[in-house]
């Protein structure tokens, strides 16, 4: 059993007496994955230190001597030499260990007035911070990559499926847009919760606030943050920042799998349209002909998880009283693995977008007349017939089609015309593809001047959204 409390080298250890039980120190560890925070918790008592010496609670010199002292034990993170010890609890105990070794007795000035309770979520909204940032440039990224192929491949056409059947036809073009306009909004919605991030909680203490007159607008100023947290017990103990960032996150991984499982279905043989370039996908170790679409597959399993992360943690979060409880320690692995798995997952599907082949055959030939039955009613309507009539007789069209054991487009005009007079020699353009698409052209429609519209107002929105 070690006697670490008792011999007071936590630095918690004052008021204890007993010897803590080997498991329980590990279980109350977090720094294994929390010294990730290294440079943000440096930051952080960087600016703290400058308070603490405008309130004149350290003297200019001992405020040099922590900053000097906290800049070496950066110098060590990026180098890899900061040896961690076995009774470092975190990273915020690690430092401030390792500040004492280095200068002494000042370093006990630093956590003046400061509970871990305000430096822990000041350290996770510094990193979050710049981790959104890293995210948004590879969330542009993925949408440029879309955006650039909807402009080249837009004159090929395939079919659009709703309930998995085959709908209408489509440009291609026009589906990859489809997923890229929602990506923007995940882009957005970023932009958006990194606003609410943005607020600084240091100099809340514990519970009750800071009582040694440091100026927080000064803090403030020093990390960058946009506002101050109003309300101290609130600012050491809200994780909204973390449960939006993993809901953000999931939503954003709920697109990129149905994208996934959209190709995924689209790369089958049966279907054939795209082929996945090698360096995204797998052979199988039993059967040679195969290649699996595996980086789709593994997008498309991450939203389960990220979504896990999200939910997981909602659960903690609802059993909490107010204020810091050490349930909120869970918040980090969340975040970070949250985050790590994000990262990757935009920018393997960057590649696999950017290097996927189509087969522009394929999709062509999966157009079939039936898909143009919407068509026959539209042309019925655009001769003053009311669209429920039009919809009825396009019907009928297709079972005497059907009963004739031909398709649509084969049947003759005298077949057409003993469904409705309406019908002329002009019906011929109906049996077109291209004639069929180009027809949707309100805003957001797949005739080529509105997927060409899109193409130009997104590539308007990357302007301005530049990561
Ligand atoms: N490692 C802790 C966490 O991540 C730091 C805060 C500890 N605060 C406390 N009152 N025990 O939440």
């Amino acid at each position: 059993m070690d006697t670490i409390a008792a011999e007071g080298n936590k630095l918690w250890g004052g008021r204890f007496v007993g010897s803590i039980d080997p498991i329980m120190e590990m279980f109350n560890s977090s720094v294994s994955y929390d010294k990730r925070m290294w440079s943000a918790d440096i930051r952080g008592s960087q600016a703290y230190v400058k308070g603490l010496e405008k309130a004149g609670l350290v003297n200019k010199s001992e405020m040099e001597e922590i900053v000097t002292g906290l800049d070496k034990i950066h110098g060590e993170w990026s180098q890899g030499t900061f040896v961690l010890s076995k009774d470092d609890e975190d990273i915020h105990t690690a430092n401030e260990r390792r500040l004492k070794e280095l200068i002494g007795d000042t370093a006990g000035k630093l956590h003046t007035g400061r509970s871990r309770n305000d430096q822990v979520v000041t350290d996770m909204r510094l990193w979050l911070r710049d981790s959104c940032s890293t995210l948004c440039i590879h969330l542009i990224r993925l949408i440029r990559t879309m955006v650039d192929r909807a402009a080249i491949e837009v004159d090929i056409l395939f079919p659009g499926y709703t309930h998995m059947q085959r709908a209408q036809p489509i440009r291609w073009s026009h589906w990859i847009l489809s997923h890229a306009v929602a990506l923007c909004r995940d882009a957005e919605r970023l932009g958006e919760i990194k606003k609410r991030i943005n607020v600084l909680p240091l100099g809340s203490g514990a519970i009750a606030g800071n009582p040694l007159g440091v100026d927080r607008e000064l803090l403030r100023r020093e990390l960058n943050f946009d506002s101050l947290s109003l309300n101290s017990m609130d600012a050491t103990s809200e994780r909204d920042f973390i449960a939006e960032f993993l809901f953000w996150a999931s939503l954003c991984m709920t697109h990129l799998s149905k994208m996934s499982e959209d190709l995924i279905i689209y790369s089958t043989k049966e279907f054939s349209f795209v082929t996945l370039s090698d360096s995204y996908s797998t052979g199988s170790s039993l059967m040679p002909q195969k290649k699996n679409p595996d980086s789709l597959e593994l997008i498309r399993s991450k939203a389960g998880r990220v979504f896990g992360r999200c939910s997981g943690f909602l659960m903690t979060l609802k059993g909490l009283p107010s204020t810091y409880n050490k349930d909120l320690q869970e918040d980090k692995e969340a975040m970070f693995d949250v985050c790590d798995t994000i990262s990757a997952v935009l920018q393997v599907a960057s590649g696999v977008i950017s290097t996927l082949q189509i087969n522009k055959e394929a999709m062509e030939n999966a157009l079939s007349p039936d898909m143009l039955a919407t068509d026959i009613a539209y042309y019925l309507v655009k001769k003053g017939m009311p669209f429920r009539q039009a919809h009825g007789l396009s019907g009928k069209a297709v079972q005497l089609a059907e009963s004739k054991g031909i398709s649509v487009n084969k049947l003759s005009l005298e077949d057409l015309k003993s469904i409705s007079s309406l019908f002329s020699s002009d019906v011929s353009k109906v049996w077109n593809y291209t004639n069929s698409v180009e027809q949707y052209t309100a805003a957001g429609g797949t005739a080529k001047s509105s997927v060409v519209a899109q193409v130009e107002q997104l590539r308007t929105w990357m302007k301005n959204h530049k990561a």
